[in-house]
């Protein structure tokens, strides 16, 4: 893979210009070049900044393959999420545009962006997104209609009756504009408690509308686009044998019992190594979904290292592992549609920031699949080989 180059300030002929004129040119160029760093989007959020550098064995041209057509002969998708700021480095294109062929925006499709005045949506900030996916053939997974977080202030002051319409609302402008565009929709996102409880999650405001804010969600989603796959999302709901990965079951299996309109459910996949289900769990989750008549998608799949033991080999050799057999057990049944990883290089990763990292123990967590470089890690050794069978 080929990086961009930088103009370098030693290659100028510096000796040739007298001192004061060199110190204004300076000052003019520090103010060019914060300037074009702000026009091109790389002013980099905290959640974002590069990795350390990591160490650790890479993979050599003829061990790579592109994902996506590694990834053909399976009928799976391949995804990654991608910020539309990430979209002006060429070689960060080249990267996903090469080896995955499913896009997620990781939080320009979200309420607070999207519709943050009730009634006045601002598609423009996930539009580059759906332009470049659709440029190079990538499936677009939009994320997510109707979630705790990330939601505009403004909804948050509303209850009852108003909420609902609201949230009505919300879906129909959203699902409405991509109508066609969008293949596939995270309606409903994160509903559910942490812990044994298996109830709604207190701190949402659509759960004081009752259960069935989510059966109206579905079926709001379902009438502006009947094509569209509509699915349920949540976190540590991957594995069999949890009250949380019951109580989506329960969920999922009284929405489809009901007629409501869903076609899959997300399970995002963070995986934390110091406590996750081994992956025969994995795909006994899967196959108890697909027995419900649902898709299943691996949706905001990561692997953080920080708290694997040993030289950074042995932990990238261990999230090689853990990867190879989450992909295997999403292959072993036909309804496991797709395997979305959430960002595609360590260089940009919601672990990388010390507040959501700190979630997964010690940093850094080199969670993706390219490192910083954009260079494969043994993790994408993992895939292929999952991919191929072996
Ligand atoms: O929008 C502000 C911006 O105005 C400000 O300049 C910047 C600097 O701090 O922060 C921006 O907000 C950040 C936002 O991402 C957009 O970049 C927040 O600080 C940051 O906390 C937020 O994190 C996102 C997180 O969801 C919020 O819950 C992550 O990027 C995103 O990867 C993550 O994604 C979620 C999925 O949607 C659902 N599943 C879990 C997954 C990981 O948490």
């Amino acid at each position: 893979m080929t990086r961009r180059s930088c103009w370098s300030p030693s290659s100028f002929a510096w000796g040739r210009l007298p001192r004061r004129r060199l110190v204004r040119l300076g000052a003019r160029l520090s103010v060019l070049a914060v300037v074009a760093l702000a026009t091109v989007g790389c002013l980099i959020p905290p959640e974002a900044k590069p990795a350390a550098p990591a160490g650790g064995r890479r993979l050599d041209d003829s061990q790579l393959r592109p994902l996506r057509d590694a990834a053909a002969p399976t009928k799976r998708h391949v995804g990654c999420a991608v910020q539309p700021a990430q979209l002006h480095d060429d070689a960060f294109r080249r990267l996903a545009a090469t080896h995955f062929d499913s896009l997620t925006p990781e939080n320009q499709m979200k309420w607070e962006t999207i519709e943050p005045q009730p009634g006045q949506f601002a598609f423009q900030a996930a539009e580059p997104l759906v332009t470049f996916a659709a440029e190079n053939h990538m499936r677009v997974r939009g994320h997510a209609l109707v979630s705790h977080s990330q939601l505009a202030p403004w909804v948050k002051s509303r209850s009852g009756e108003a909420l609902h319409a609201a949230m009505l609302g919300h879906i129909q402008g959203v699902v409405g504009h991509w109508k066609g565009k969008v293949a596939q929709w995270d309606v409903v996102n994160e509903a559910l408690a942490d812990g044994p409880s298996g109830r709604l999650r207190a701190d949402s405001p659509f759960t004081a509308l009752g259960p069935t804010f989510i059966d109206d969600a579905f079926r709001a989603a379902h009438a502006v686009d009947p094509e569209a796959q509509l699915f349920y999302n949540d976190y540590e709901i991957e594995g069999v044998g949890t009250p949380k990965s019951d109580a989506a079951f329960a969920l999922v299996k009284r929405l489809k019992e009901t007629g409501v309109p869903i076609h899959g459910v997300g399970l995002q996949m963070h995986v934390d190594p110091r406590h996750w289900p081994a992956a025969g769990r994995i795909q006994a989750n899967i196959a108890r979904f697909a027995a419900l008549g649902v898709l299943v998608e691996l949706t905001e799949m990561d692997v953080a290292v920080g708290e694997i033991s040993g030289s950074i080999d042995q932990k990238l050799d261990r999230q090689r592992v853990l990867t190879h057999d989450i992909v295997a057990a999403c292959l072993a049944l036909e309804a496991c549609s797709g395997i979305t990883f959430w960002g595609l290089t360590d260089r940009y990763s919601w672990l990388n920031s010390p507040r959501w990292g700190a979630l997964r123990g010690q940093l850094p967590h080199y969670p993706l699949p390219f490192d910083a470089d954009y260079r494969a890690k043994p993790m994408v050794a993992g895939i292929l080989d999952a991919l191929a069978g072996r």
